[in-house]
């Protein structure tokens, strides 16, 4: 007589559901993942152990089917818990090895960032040239135009015009260097002056210019002297300019170079070009004039640090450059520009402009 409900029933086939052969079956499993060193071995072992058709346990699942139905829940109870084992611990293998890999890689595939590397530097312009296009953004925005002149000058500008005599003593002052033929007239400029020379006569009324430029004096190179150095030079003629509106555009412009607040003071002075001349000084950004401050290294406890010379522009001038000097008056400064970087930087030696070391331009950074 046939069993009742289990005439398929093949206790060869369903071998591989028996208790002792299914935790064979999970603990070679279970071995093969705790074997696994990496991520490629576990993918080899998933196919093997796990989930690949081919897999022992899953091979087994397929066989449930054949059992009669108590049979078949109980040894399905059993592969279950085998499968969930194999599974848990599959997972537990895959984030253990999948931290392992990652940490690996945080190392192998770092970047030492501190290695030179053979890139050519960046070159930087000279901290004169971006001083100076400094200085001219802060009178361009106050409504001044840029001017400019050669600096193989012609006496007449250089001297002549802004009232120095050819027997004038201040000529001596200047050590010209002149351009051979003597006879020519022309000479290395000695300062930007010509150039509001050359201004006034260029351009229609009222003129408002700010000349950057180089300059050139016979005199040997040392800590704080150079034979060719820069200046900025500035001039505002119109109707009704005052003393006081020079004494305005230099605050503003000491501002903008030593710090919002710093003011200027003016000692009189003599200039052939301006009267009344005046020496500008402008006020100890380290100090600020504050005697509790002192001894103070940057203005050598004066509360103030020499900065340039101006005044108002001689009649005489306006004249030689075709001005009515009853209708227009105006007014003119001038500063050297090696200073005014000098006490912005605190750097003690003019030198270091002309020296081409990249440890000194460097500091100033890579502006564009
Ligand atoms: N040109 C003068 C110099 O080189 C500086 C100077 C002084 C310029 C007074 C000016 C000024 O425009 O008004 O020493």
């Amino acid at each position: 007589m046939a069993p009742p409900s289990s005439s398929s029933y093949d206790p060869v086939q369903v071998s591989t559901l028996q208790p002792g052969e299914l935790n064979r079956m999970r603990d070679e499993a279970l071995a093969a993942i705790d074997a696994a060193a990496d991520l490629d071995a576990l993918a080899g072992v998933r196919t093997a152990f796990v989930a690949g058709r081919s897999a022992p346990l899953v091979l087994a699942q397929r066989e449930l089917g054949a059992l009669a139905p108590q049979a078949r829940a109980d040894a399905g109870r059993r592969h279950n818990e085998a499968k969930r084992a194999v599974q848990s611990a599959y997972d537990a293998r895959l984030v253990v090895l999948t931290g392992q890999r990652d940490a690996r890689m945080l190392v192998e595939d770092a970047v030492d960032v501190t290695l030179p590397t053979g890139r050519a530097p960046v070159g930087a312009r000279h901290p004169l040239t971006t001083l100076s296009e400094r200085i001219c953004d802060v009178f361009l925005a106050m409504g001044y135009e840029v001017a400019e002149g050669p600096e193989v000058e012609h006496d007449w500008f250089n001297f002549e015009a802004l009232n120095f005599p050819p027997d004038h003593p201040a000529r001596t002052v200047h050590d010209t260097l002149y351009v051979e033929p003597r006879g020519s007239g022309l000479l290395l400029r000695t300062h930007t002056s010509p150039v509001q020379i050359r201004a006034m006569l260029e351009r229609p009324l009222p003129v408002y210019v700010v000349c950057p430029g180089r300059t050139y004096r016979a005199d040997t190179l040392d800590a704080t002297h150079s034979p060719v150095f820069g200046q900025v030079e500035g001039l505002a003629v119109d109707e009704g300019i005052t003393m006081a509106h020079l004494r305005g555009t230099l605050d503003a412009f000491a501002g903008a170079m030593f710090g919002a607040g710093l003011h200027t003071r003016l000692r009189p002075s003599f200039f052939p070009f301006t009267e009344p001349s005046a020496e500008i000084d402008v006020q100890c950004f380290n100090c600020r004039g504050d005697r509790d401050r002192w001894p103070c290294r940057v203005c050598s406890s004066e509360g103030w640090i020499e900065w340039g010379g101006c005044g108002m522009v001689n009649p005489a001038v306006l004249r030689a450059c075709g001005i009515d000097p009853a209708r227009y008056t105006g007014f003119a400064f001038g500063m050297g520009l090696e200073r005014t970087a000098m006490t912005r930087h605190d750097i003690s030696d003019i030198r270091e402009f002309v020296e081409g070391d990249v440890r000194f331009t460097e500091a100033f950074g890579v502006e564009g």
